[in-house]
């Protein structure tokens, strides 16, 4: 390569070098290790290695890119456009060679057989690298003079046609070789699975003549939803989606009596494994058929879960990770056939499950944190999935901090009086009048308000049922921003005198948020129950803090389902999560799924969150001597003694009584006996 030769740029990668004219688009993309798909091998006939020419000068790069600095279409490339058509602007880059500068645009989207895209996974762009790659090849016949066996043959020109070095084969496709072979005439298509550079490629799938598309899972197991994606292991494209309720709920609602259930019942774990793997093939087909494709054409799969799906599934007892030192059977990366799963996908297909951060950070924070990213950037990124365990990262490229926190089931509708799960119905945004306290909400599957005329009609069909995770985030701070609940989480009686939504309750009040039948009130316990478990959330969340030494974070992301829905406003007024500038504070959905899909399409990814975990510091919220001093602080709304001003000169608190740490402060007669409840409270509620 000398300096006068064409410098070719690849975007989106950014990498560049020299090469000399005449070498192919795809040469140059793989001696730079960019990658680009190839299933014929560069016989302009899979169509896979598409890309397009960036026109224009590109100062910054010094490079003048133009369409003709690419040789002609010749006739294989012409060929495969009549037959299959290629879109304009579109070039095979295993025909067409180098004959100038150029940019090169990879498009990640690759259309060939393009599916219907869906809309509800993330559409964030994943560069490919996965771990199975289909490989076309011609295989020499056979010959009386050498006798080499038809696997051998074929091996020899996987090596020499796709460069693998050491290269062996799945046991079950041993029987079948030499039909495949005299089936495609002497050309057939091999799925070649390497995880790992460092380890054998190995073939596990065969085909007949050219085989153009494979396609991987990524999957979610949550302990409340299993969520599916069907994904192109060529394009990367999501050709379908699917969820459904974890079945192991009819075991125990929550992570710890399922544990209880495996630990009273003999067959208690395998019951569970059992039902979790059947509602996964189930998803498996659904996800098929919506794509359209046949489950034998599933050649690779990723898991994420926390660590008691995790386990279960695998078929692992999780009944150490109920108590103290919460051990892990396996907390590294997990590489296995799916057939081992009992998941009917191809047999050669394979499964690979993300590492485990630590007995309650699972592999599904692993996965959050991989999507996220908070190791590859500067800033201090706060990542909170909360559950009924909320899993909390927090780091930048320097280090990165790890921990879970007991915040129960509050924030998901249970422990509530009027709680329920976020399903029509359910109020999710509430809005409180500062003057005559009178509420107005909307609920689950009605985009009016209820002071809206037609509300009543438009919810007819559901009613008004209960209120989901958002809507009681957001009715307790709306009642702490009316000054219906003091920042001690009281419920003032005092205002029964002005509104009739303040009424007694025993000995204490509530606040009638509908006249629903049956009405649907706030109840001093649902005050207490959110604050146990904001503050077992923030508590974890400072700890964190102090162990990177930092008293303020840059950027907060929610994950998870209830993360969609919280407005951050209002999780910021109630003290869930620290001050930040509320632009900084978002929701990424199921990161999750996110991190999985990046697994199945990136073998480097894997790499990547191997090696970030093992660096991850886990923090033992049990252990910390500080976390019931944060916890009791944390009781406060929005905290006892941390201060908000972020989100101070953008909301209108009401005045702080409560100054300091020494719980001296004024207007808080009751708070001897308050203190050592909560005490108590944050005692019980650790892991
Ligand atoms: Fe198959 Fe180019 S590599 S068409």
């Amino acid at each position: 390569m000398s300096p006068d030769d064409p410098l070719v740029l690849f975007m989106p990668s950014g990498k560049r070098g020299r090469f000399a004219k005449g070498t192919t688009v795809l040469d140059a993309a793989r001696q730079l290790g960019v990658y680009v798909e190839s299933v014929c091998g560069g016989r302009a006939t899979c169509g896979r290695c598409q890309i397009e020419v960036q026109e224009g000068q590109f100062a910054k790069h010094k490079i003048s890119s133009a369409a003709d600095h690419l040789s002609a279409v010749g006739p294989k490339e012409a060929r495969y456009a009549e037959k299959r058509t290629l879109a304009a602007g579109r070039r095979l880059s295993c025909s067409a060679t180098i004959e100038g500068d150029l940019v090169i645009d990879v498009p990640q989207d690759t259309v060939i057989n393009a599916q219907v895209v869906r809309k509800d996974a993330d559409t964030r762009v994943i560069e490919r690298f996965p771990a199975v790659q289909l490989c076309y090849v011609e295989v020499e016949e056979p010959d009386m003079h050498k006798p080499l066996g038809d696997l051998d043959r074929l091996k020899a020109a996987l090596q020499s046609d796709w460069d693998f070095g050491r290269l062996e084969v799945d046991a079950h496709l041993l029987p079948l070789v030499q039909k495949i072979l005299r089936e495609g005439k002497w050309a057939v298509t091999a799925a070649v699975h390497q995880d790992d550079e460092t380890e054998a490629a190995r073939i596990i799938a065969l085909w007949p003549g050219l085989k153009n598309e494979a396609y991987g899972l990524a999957c979610d197991i949550g302990s409340t939803t299993i969520a599916m994606h069907l994904v192109s292991l060529l394009s990367g494209r999501v050709v379908a989606s699917s969820g459904a309720s974890n079945p192991q709920i009819r075991f125990g609602e929550d992570l710890m009596s399922r544990v209880s259930y495996v630990m009273m019942n003999p067959d208690g774990r395998e019951a569970m494994t059992r039902a979790v793997r059947q509602e996964i093939s189930r998803l498996v087909q659904k996800v098929a058929d919506e794509g359209g494709i046949e489950r034998l054409d599933i050649l690779d799969s990723v898991f994420v879960a926390n660590p008691i799906m995790h386990h279960l599934f695998l078929g692992v007892d999780p009944t150490e990770l109920g108590g103290a030192p919460f051990a892990l059977a396996v907390s590294g990366a997990v590489r296995m056939k799916a057939d081992d799963l009992r998941l009917k996908l191809n047999p050669g297909a394979r499964t690979y499950l993300l590492p485990c951060i630590a007995g309650h950070v699972g592999a599904d924070a692993a996965a959050v944190t991989l999507s996220e990213g908070p190791h590859r950037q500067d800033r201090m990124m706060l990542i909170v999935d909360v559950g009924t365990n909320a899993e909390i990262v927090l780091g930048n490229r320097k280090r990165v901090v790890a921990a879970s926190s007991p915040t129960g089931p509050a924030f998901e509708g249970a422990e509530i009086s009027a709680g329920q799960r976020a399903a029509p119905g359910a109020i999710e945004r509430v809005r409180i009048d500062r003057e005559t306290l009178e509420p107005r909400y909307r609920v689950i599957g009605c985009e009016l308000w209820s002071d809206d005329p037609g509300f009543a009609e438009a919810v007819g069909a559901t009613g008004v049922t209960g209120i989901c995770g958002s809507g009681i985030i957001e009715i307790i701070a709306e009642m702490y921003l009316s000054g219906i609940i003091s920042e001690d989480g009281v419920i003032d009686g005092n205002l029964a005198d002005r509104s009739p939504r303040i009424v007694a309750d025993g000995r204490t009040f509530s606040y009638v948020l509908a006249e629903t039948e049956p009405r649907l009130t706030i109840t001093q316990n649902d005050v207490r129950a959110i604050q146990l478990a904001k503050a077992a959330l923030y508590a974890g969340t400072r700890l964190l803090m102090e162990k990177q030494g930092v008293e303020t974070v840059d950027v907060i992301r929610f994950a998870g389902a209830f993360g969609s829905f919280i407005d951050p406003q209002f999780a910021m007024v109630l003290g869930l999560i620290p001050d930040c500038e509320l632009d900084n504070v978002s929701a990424v959905g199921n990161a999750a799924g996110t991190g999985a899909r990046m697994a199945l399409l990136n073998r480097n990814h894997r790499r990547e969150i191997e090696e970030t975990v093992r660096r991850i510091e886990k923090i033992e919220t049990a252990l910390e001597p500080k976390f019931q001093e944060h916890f009791v602080n944390a009781m406060a709304l929005p905290n006892k003694v941390d201060a908000f001003p972020k989100l101070a000169a953008q909301v209108m608190l009401p005045p702080r009584a409560m100054q300091g740490g020494d719980g001296d402060g004024a207007g808080d007669a009751g708070r001897p006996r308050r203190r050592s409840r909560e005490e108590r409270a944050a005692r019980r509620r650790r892991p």
